[in-house]
This record gives structure tokens, sequence and C-alpha cells, in this order.
């Protein structure tokens, strides 16, 4: 019988889908449905913190959501915006990091100040790290690496031989941040969408069918409960090998 994991995950990862379909359903614009997409994010960081997780990784615009209609895109660009000048001195106040994973070319200069002055005002923070990707794609993320270690081999401070996972995790942006043990993605798809490819090699996988503006405390710990079902054995034979970082 499988005894499960033995603790709760540290590090949750969301694909938070479904804003549009939720605003459809509801005859609103998709827009709508974004915002009340903010909403349901302000309430999982709650929820996670007061869960004692460590770290939640959130998808909110993926380097494929600029084939959207531009005023689709503005208007993720400005709920980014919004999010941040409201809940920033909050999140701070309460010892949350920010993070902002992706690349950072197209980016518009006001956005990325405001990802800067979120990133260094919480830098010292350490109860609790959310990390929004954002213009995030995970094969841009692992390209990016292999040319950052291709540079240093041009350089001469390593050979290709010399290149181990260590280096290769540490080239990714996601390189000092643990691997989510649980990757939710919300509104009944079954896909990974480029989201953390590399990071999610072991994480458990919860797929569920609620829309993401109706995602709060009961659906994290629906998810947290098939979390704790799972048997992980990261490719051997025991509950939780040596395996698991
Ligand atoms: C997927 O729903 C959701 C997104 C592409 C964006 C997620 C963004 C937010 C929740 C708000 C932004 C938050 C920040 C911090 C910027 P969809 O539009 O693909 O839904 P659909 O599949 O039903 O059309």
């Amino acid at each position: 019988m499988s005894a499960g994991p033995k603790h709760d995950p540290q590090h949750v990862a969301i694909i938070m889908d479904g804003n549009g379909r939720w605003a459809k359903a509801r005859g609103l614009p998709r827009e709508v449905g974004h915002q009340r997409g903010v909403e349901a994010l302000r309430r999982t960081v709650e929820a996670c913190r007061s869960r004692d997780l460590s770290h939640l990784t959130v998808f909110s615009f993926s380097t494929e959501n600029w084939k959207r209609p531009a005023t689709e895109v503005s208007s993720l660009f400005a709920l980014l915006r919004l999010y941040v000048r409201q809940d920033l001195k909050k999140l701070h106040s309460e010892g949350v990091r920010i993070r902002v994973i992706g690349t950072r070319a197209g980016l518009p200069d006001d956005v990325l100040s405001l990802i800067e002055e979120s990133e260094t005002l919480t830098a010292q923070n350490s109860r609790f790290q959310l990390n929004i990707a954002f213009n995030y794609g995970g094969q841009d993320e692992i390209l990016t690496a292999c040319k950052t270690l291709a540079r240093s081999c041009e350089r001469g401070e390593l050979t290709s031989d010399d290149i181990t996972l260590e280096h290769f995790e540490q080239a990714l942006w996601f390189g000092d941040i643990p691997d989510p043990e649980l990757l939710i993605r919300t509104s009944g798809e079954f896909r990974i969408s480029n989201f953390m490819l590399w990071q999610i090699a072991y994480s458990e996988l919860v797929f569920m069918d609620c829309l993401w503006p109706d995602f709060g405390e009961d659906q994290l710990d629906e998810a947290l409960k098939t979390y704790r079902s799972r048997d992980r054995r990261f490719g051997g034979l025991a509950t939780e090998s040596a395996a698991s970082r």
C-alpha cells in the first residue's frame, strides 16, 4: 500500500487557466475574467502562506501569449502593473519575496521598472516567495541556459565535458529556486503549455476542472489532498527516495 509523501509540498506551481471561459460563460469580456483571475491569485497567495508553503509560482504570461489580440496583451500588462501597484507594499510587509521569471526582452520600460522595484524592495524577504512567470516559456529558458553555458565554453571557463546537471540548473532562470513538488493546472485542460519544462521532471501533476477565477483555499486543499495520496518514487522503488530535492 502506498504511504504517500511524508511532507506537504514546499513549492506549488500553477497554470492559472480558464479566465476567458469563466468570462464567456457570464457574457462578460475576457478582461473581466483576467481581473477575477487576479483576485483568485490574491486568495491563493494567502492560502499558501497560511499553509506554510515556501514558494508559489504562477504562469501569468507566456511567450506564446503574444499571439493574442493586442488589446488582450495590453490588458494582461495592465493587470501586472495594477497588481504590483496595489499589492507590493502589503506583500512586502508580510515578508513575501517577489521574483518575476522570464525574458525581459519586449517588455515595456514602465513594466521593467515595476519588476525591478518589486524584486529590489522584497529581495531580503524570506518568509514566502511568489514567483511570477511573466513573458516566460520553458523552451526559451532551456535555450537561454544552453547559450549561457556555450558562452562559458567559448571563454574557456568550462569544456563541454565538464558540464554537469548542476551547471545546467544554475544557468536556468529558476536555477536558485527549488523544483515544485506539485503542479496544478485549472480549467480541465491536460497540457503543460511550455511551463517549467525542466523543473517539473518529477512534480506531481494535478489537473482540476475548476476555472481559475473560481480557485481558492478549498481548491488548493483538494490539490494538496491529491498530492498526499501520491506515491513519489523518483524512478526508484521507495516512497520519497533520496532523489527528492
Ligand atoms: C489563462 O486563461 C490565463 C492567462 C493567459 C493569464 C493569467 C493571468 C492572470 C490570472 C492575471 C494576471 C496576473 C498577473 C500577476 C499579471 P485563458 O485566457 O487562456 O482562459 P481560456 O483558456 O478560458 O480562454
